[in-house]
């Protein structure tokens, strides 16, 4: 591939080795991960045969959430594809379909693409599934169907919550293995290719184990498996899944060499510049909120890499499908990280940019800022952004050092950086190669901002929890769900 960067580089070995084995030693996790690693890494094997079928047909899950909603809008908008396949969580066709529309609708998908017409819906097919057992919850006809007709599986539905276990995450987890398998039961010469979406979470640790340049002290974070399950946080289940999961897309491929998998590692999404919808119940939001609530904000060293959900959406859609302009030419599996690589600084870039639209607050240490939060009653009901207290609580203690991690934890002890850390250098080159899309991703600019402050402002703030206008399955489920990565 052009820049050859699928080979491992010297510079990317932790340092030194016996170290990591003594770390990961104390981490009983790491047993855990790679217990579910081998758990969930036996396949079927594809039978090469000629396809019966001409054009694109994709399986898309996580389509009721913000980025499997535009991933969706955007497949649905090519020319070749010729049928969407939305896996829900959902008691019956129409509930599925429903809730599919229902979220299109939220995400005011028609405003941002323009070409999102009529034909474009149709594709749109979704069902009821349960994505943790072998037969997904499909009927014995739509999974013919699907051996049939599948080419692409865009694998985004996942539990989004920073407070619970590995364990919590089995059923996901299994998930994977079982739309593997579907892809691999495809009848075609190829089996149909798996794109999964992981996380910067999935490596949290790298900053921390990874060695700096010795010329100019960066740490670079490459495009590629970490040399050891110890690059993500001992103690979120969330990363560790999707570490776990990483490392079975890796194997499914090299067990079927005909097989292309690829892992998307997603920094902080946000909404788009033209409606700027974003999740409320996330990490920056909730932050942000808190203004409101005791007129400051934390004056700390972190940067912000906020990329637009449509350029996200259209990265993956890039990185998933042939391409259109080649498509002799695969695009190759692998990791890709896909992050807006011009960051943000919170306190010199972001601050700012929040007074220019018009907010009001004063800006006092993070420990100041925790504890006029802990001050308030707390009544979660009244104040939501304090679900993310015991989030912001333990980054805090993190800083201190005080944690149980690698190198003491983000920001303190021997370990200086974390994954929001501004001068931490994600590798984006893979990703910049194969997508056109990522190519046009800027620095935020103060339009982009000042959509989603308009949106949380005047919308956003209110919409805790899905039950508001979204009827949803987990509807008040993912009240912690906030703090993504
Ligand atoms: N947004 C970000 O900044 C970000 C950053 C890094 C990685 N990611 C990854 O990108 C993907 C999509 O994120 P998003 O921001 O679009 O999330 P989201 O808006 O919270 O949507 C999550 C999706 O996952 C589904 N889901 C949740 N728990 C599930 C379960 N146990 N079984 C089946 N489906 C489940 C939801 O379905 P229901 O509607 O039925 O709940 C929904 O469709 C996730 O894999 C996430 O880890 C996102």
């Amino acid at each position: 591939m052009p820049g050859g960067k699928d080979t491992p580089r010297e510079e990317n070995k932790l340092v030194p080795p016996m170290d990591i084995e003594d770390l990961a030693a104390k981490m009983p996790h790491i047993k855990q991960m790679q217990e579910y690693i081998e758990k969930y890494s036996s396949f079927v094997k594809h039978d090469p045969q000629p396809r019966s079928v001409t054009g694109e047909y994709v399986l898309i899950t996580g389509v009721t959430g913000g980025i499997g909603s535009h991933v969706a809008a955007q497949v649905a908008m090519r020319d070749d594809v010729k049928k969407v396949y939305c896996l829900v969580r959902a008691n019956s066709p129409q509930h599925a379909r429903q809730r599919v529309l229902d979220e299109l609708e939220a995400r005011r998908v028609g405003a941002v693409y323009d070409n999102f017409s009529p034909k474009a819906l149709d594709k749109l097919h979704a069902y009821p599934s349960e994505m943790g057992k072998p037969g997904l919850g499909l009927s014995p006809s739509v999974l013919e169907e699907l051996k049939t007709n599948l080419t692409s599986v865009i694998h985004g539905a996942w539990i989004i919550n920073f407070m619970l276990p590995l364990s919590a995450y089995v059923d996901n987890i299994a998930s994977c293995q079982h739309l593997i398998n579907l892809c691999l039961a495809t009848r075609s010469p190829k089996p149909a290719a798996f794109n999964f979406l992981s996380s910067l979470g999935a490596v949290a640790f790298m900053p921390m184990i990874a060695p700096a340049d010795p010329k100019t002290g960066r740490i670079s974070i490459p495009e590629e498996l970490p040399p050891t399950l110890a690059a993500t946080d001992p103690n979120q289940g969330y990363g560790q899944s999707k570490l776990v999961c990483e490392h079975i897309c890796h194997r499914a491929s090299v067990q079927n060499p005909s097989l292309t998998t690829r892992s998307f590692r997603i920094g902080q999404v946000v909404g788009d510049d033209v409606t700027g919808i974003w999740n409320p119940r996330e990490n920056i939001p909730r932050m942000l909120q808190t203004s409101q609530l005791v007129g400051a904000l934390p004056d700390q060293e972190i940067g912000v890499r906020f990329l637009p959900v449509d350029k996200c959406a259209g990265a993956i859609v890039d990185l998933s499908l042939p391409n259109l302009n080649d498509a002799s030419t695969p695009i190759p599996g692998g990791v890709f990280n896909l992050t807006n690589p011009h960051v943000l600084r919170w306190t010199e870039d972001l601050i700012p940019m929040l007074r220019a639209h018009g907010m009001r607050f004063e800006t006092v240490a993070h420990h100041e800022w925790l504890e006029r939060l802990r001050a308030l009653p707390q009544d979660t009901k009244r104040y939501p952004p304090l679900k993310l207290l015991p989030v912001w609580g333990m980054w805090e203690v993190q800083r201190a050092g005080s944690a149980p991690g690698v190198g003491g934890a983000p920001g303190g002890g021997t370990a200086k950086r974390n994954i929001i850390s501004p001068d931490v250098h994600w590798e984006v080159d893979r990703t910049s190669t194969w997508s056109p899309v990522f190519r046009t991703v800027t620095l935020p600019d103060q339009r982009l901002v000042s959509a989603q402050l308009r949106w949380l402002e005047s919308e956003g703030w209110e919409r805790d929890g899905r039950g508001q206008g979204r009827g949803g399955a987990a509807a008040g489920s993912k009240s912690l769900a906030a703090a993504k990565i």
